[in-house]
């Protein structure tokens, strides 16, 4: 398997100074979420991306585990400081999984997909999932843990452990992008749509997005926080990233949170 660790002084080359990026890159970590969480106390700047070579304890929504390999995974979290209430980052998540699609794209990966509100798909199996957490303390001004996690290149083993269909980057050839480009592809598209989604919310997005929704038009399963289950047809995005989503005509407005959306099979 080609090594696919981290360079610090590669990546901070092919890193547009635009971005304003303050890059860490840790040989072992836990998690670089939970990472982030404990240090947030410290006031790192605004834009601090911390990197790791390894996470052993990954997580995942909902207290789920993100699993990933040292070789094969790139695995990241940026704090990113918003003038505006938690409240109003609910299209956060949809950001992210764009920004993903499109570095991915760019690097020439077929058979994507988008699923609200959090997964990045390759020919409908997970590829890459985002978790964005916010820092305790901050009312109007909330500050997000933006954590990503993406498969590259995935042993069997690792596979045979994840309970949800699962898959990574390689192409036909079995060969996985480059990680240092494959994160500075991700980063350098990332942070200027944060900044957009800052001043402008998601509406900007609302579109490529549901293009892109593997759910849109389709029947789906929507599993509630009480896990009481909502059946109907994926009726597209509001300009906050809410899921719409007909019954019986009507249609109904589910915002992100500790909702989980299957297709129906
Ligand atoms: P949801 O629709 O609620 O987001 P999900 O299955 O995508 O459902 P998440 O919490 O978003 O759940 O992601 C965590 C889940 O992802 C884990 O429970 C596991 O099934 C799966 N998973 C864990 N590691 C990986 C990985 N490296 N690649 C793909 N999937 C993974
Ligand atoms: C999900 O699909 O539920 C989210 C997966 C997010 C995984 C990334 S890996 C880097 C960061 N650190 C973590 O512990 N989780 C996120």
């Amino acid at each position: 398997m080609p090594s696919s660790a981290i360079q610090p002084q590669t990546l901070q080359r092919l890193l547009s100074p635009s971005c304003g990026l303050t890059l860490e890159v840790t040989r072992q970590t836990d998690s670089t979420n939970a990472e982030l969480l404990r240090r947030s106390a410290q006031e790192l700047p605004h834009g601090y991306c911390l990197v790791a070579q390894e996470q052993t304890a990954g997580r995942g929504r909902q207290g789920r585990r993100w699993l990933s390999d040292a070789t094969g995974s790139l695995t990241f979290s940026l704090l990113w400081h918003f003038s505006r209430p938690a409240g109003q980052l609910g299209g956060l998540p949809l950001v992210v999984t764009l920004a993903l699609l499109r570095a991915c794209t760019a690097l020439q990966v077929q058979g994507l997909s988008l699923k609200w509100p959090n997964d990045l798909l390759r020919h409908g199996r997970k590829v890459a999932g985002v978790l964005v957490e916010l820092t305790p303390g901050r009312v109007e001004d909330a500050r997000a843990i933006i954590g990503i996690g993406i498969n590259l290149h995935l042993p069997e083993s690792l596979f045979d452990q994840i309970p949800t269909p699962a898959t990574d980057l390689r192409n036909e050839q079995g060969i996985p992008p480059e990680p240092n480009t494959t994160l500075a592809q991700v980063l350098n598209r990332l942070a200027p749509m944060l900044q957009q989604f800052a001043q402008e919310g998601f509406a900007p997005f609302q579109q490529e997005w549901m293009e892109h929704a593997i759910h849109q038009h389709r029947t789906i399963h929507l599993i509630l926080p009480d896990a009481r289950t909502v059946v109907g047809e994926c009726a597209g995005l509001n300009a906050e990233g809410a899921l719409l989503v007909r019954q019986a005509g009507q249609i109904s407005t589910f915002h992100n949170g500790e909702i989980s959306l299957r297709l129906a099979p």
